[in-house]
């Protein structure tokens, strides 16, 4: 619900960009439309859906993210060239409300990289916003590096682009380097300095190299910007980018003194969270703020005897404002299929008929090893499901004998390509032992580069989330996997992570294509 008393501020979701541009957080078609549609639903403003000419996959994601979209602005990235502005184009046409974003590097280290003299980039800006604003009449440029560029020459690039058609001008602070009082300043003095500041929005994309981001987001609207820019858990490049949920919950709880309104319906936070953490394979650190597993977590004397009393006095929001229940889930293993389907539209998931009985498969399962199962565990299996969509590769059995006194053993059976094929290896620990085991029965060249386990619920019981993140060739591809044997989630995700790997080899035999910042002249 808007307050018609605070000025409104719009919430601009790069998730689908610049947090999957992190290495290793690439998401599948159809999790991009998964991410885009609870965007929406959760009333973000704008969704930045790719950059179109990055590759066929983001394209084609773009595409169809506008083609479904209903309210919300959907926006394509595009350097200052003008194929990537019609690629751009192409890709964003067909939504209900589309936006072309283009960008140039104009502080001294970006414009020697394309060797451009001051005057040819501000041509070039010229040129390429009055192109992409005969195409769209939505046109956002950015300035890339703005908070190191100089003050002068800043104000004139901004200048050109207002006048060649930018309806909203973002000052993104990319490498993370700006501080709360400097981003304030900047904005104020941008929006006083430049000839027809008024007619435009001012945006703000911060990101967090020292932790500020969020910081200097709200202080960037403070001083006048009217859109914000940020991603899901603060996903992003290098240390990330401010979180939609951190700003969001600023202004809604200290809206004494930031009178700003969001569109955002902050009880969808906690379900896109953890979307957004399963399939970029990004973890959420446990104590960060808003959606951490501890951020409403009381574990001292003193704190719980305060909650019980009045939860005012460890708590500045109410964990139902973020769509934590708190209510803890009678499932159990003598729950039906309708039992399943109602719990899993309370936590926002919504399953076709043969995904639920797949999902109920590994429920049934999983409630006949598990005493209680728990609101995370439903998510991590309806996760672990949907990344099965590529079988290129599948485990047929494992066994691990394992323990004191010897090196682990790993006897597997794993279907490849239809073709029934095993091993028995040794290794360094039970997980050394199956990852070898599964390279013996797939000789690959696939580097491991990331392989992280994180208890979803409590107790032995627990189900174990492992995520494993591998490169090859440049292709980078996640791999996700739940299950209350740490053994068998880490073998899975392993070879989901090899299934992705295929897919993009026989699909594209390159995907993304090397698409630099600096590639603009
Ligand atoms: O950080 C940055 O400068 C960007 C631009 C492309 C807006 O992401
Ligand atoms: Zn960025």
């Amino acid at each position: 619900m808007t307050d018609q008393s605070k000025d409104r501020v719009f919430i601009f979701d790069t998730t689908l960009r610049d947090g999957e541009q992190s290495p290793g957080a690439t998401m599948t078609h159809s999790e991009k439309l998964e991410i885009a549609e609870l965007l929406e639903d959760m009333g973000v403003d704008i969704i930045e859906a790719g950059f179109p000419i990055a590759s066929e996959g983001d394209f084609k994601a773009v595409y169809e993210i506008a083609q479904r979209s209903k309210e919300a602005v959907i926006c394509g990235l595009a350097r200052a060239q003008i194929p990537d502005i019609d690629r751009c184009w192409e890709a964003v046409r067909h939504a209900a409300r589309p936006r072309i974003h283009t960008f140039i590097g104009t502080s001294p280290l970006h414009r020697a990289i394309p060797n451009l003299t001051m005057d040819e980039m501000a041509d070039r800006i010229h040129e390429t916003v009055t192109h992409a604003r005969n195409l769209c009449d939505n046109v956002q440029w950015s300035p890339m590096d703005a908070t190191r560029t100089e003050f002068d020459y800043l104000c004139r690039t901004i200048e050109i682009a207002i006048k060649a058609g930018a309806t909203t001008i973002n000052i993104p602070d990319t490498v993370g380097y700006t501080a709360p009082r400097e981003s304030a300043e900047l904005i104020r003095r941008l929006i006083e300095t430049i000839p027809g500041a008024d007619e435009v929005i001012f945006a703000t994309h911060c990101h967090n190299d020292l932790g500020m981001a969020t910081a200097n987001s709200l202080a960037a609207v403070e001083a006048g910007a009217r859109q914000i820019e940020c991603t899901i858990n603060g996903l992003g490049e290098r240390a990330g980018n401010t979180a939609l949920e951190e700003v969001v919950m600023a202004l809604k709880t200290r809206g004494d003194i930031m009178p700003f309104d969001t569109g955002v319906d902050t009880r969808k936070i906690m379900h896109i969270s953890r979307r957004v953490a399963t399939v970029s394979g990004f973890a959420v650190q446990f104590n960060k703020a808003i959606v951490g597993k501890n951020a409403f977590a009381h574990e001292s004397g003193i704190h719980q005897d305060g909650m019980l009393k009045n939860a005012e006095t460890f708590e500045i929001m109410r964990p139902e404002d973020v769509g934590l229940s708190g209510t803890s889930l009678p499932l159990g293993k003598h729950s039906g299929r309708a039992a399943l389907r109602a719990k899993l539209k309370d936590l926002g998931v919504d399953v076709g008929d043969n995904q639920l009985k797949d999902i109920f498969v590994r429920f049934k399962e999983l409630a006949d090893r598990k005493k209680e199962v728990f609101d995370e565990d439903i998510l991590a299996l309806v996760t672990a499901t949907m990344a099965g969509d590529a079988d290129h590769l599948e485990i047929v059995s494992l066994k691990v004998v394992c323990g004191t006194g010897g090196p682990a053993e790993a006897i597997l059976e794993m279907e490849v390509g239809g073709q029934e094929t095993s091993a028995d290896e040794y290794g360094d620990g039970p997980v050394d032992a199956t990852f070898k085991a599964i390279r013996k029965v797939y000789p690959n060249k696939a580097r491991l580069q990331l392989y992280q386990v994180n208890a979803v619920t409590e107790g032995t019981d627990a189900q174990a989330t492992v995520s494993v993140r591998l490169e090859e060739d440049g292709n980078i591809a996640t791999g996700q996997s739940a299950d209350t044997d740490t053994v068998v989630a880490s073998a899975r995700a392993y070879v989901n992570a090899l299934n992705r790997l295929h897919v993009r080899r026989g699909k594209t035999g390159t995907d993304r294509k090397e698409i630099s910042y600096k590639d603009v002249s």
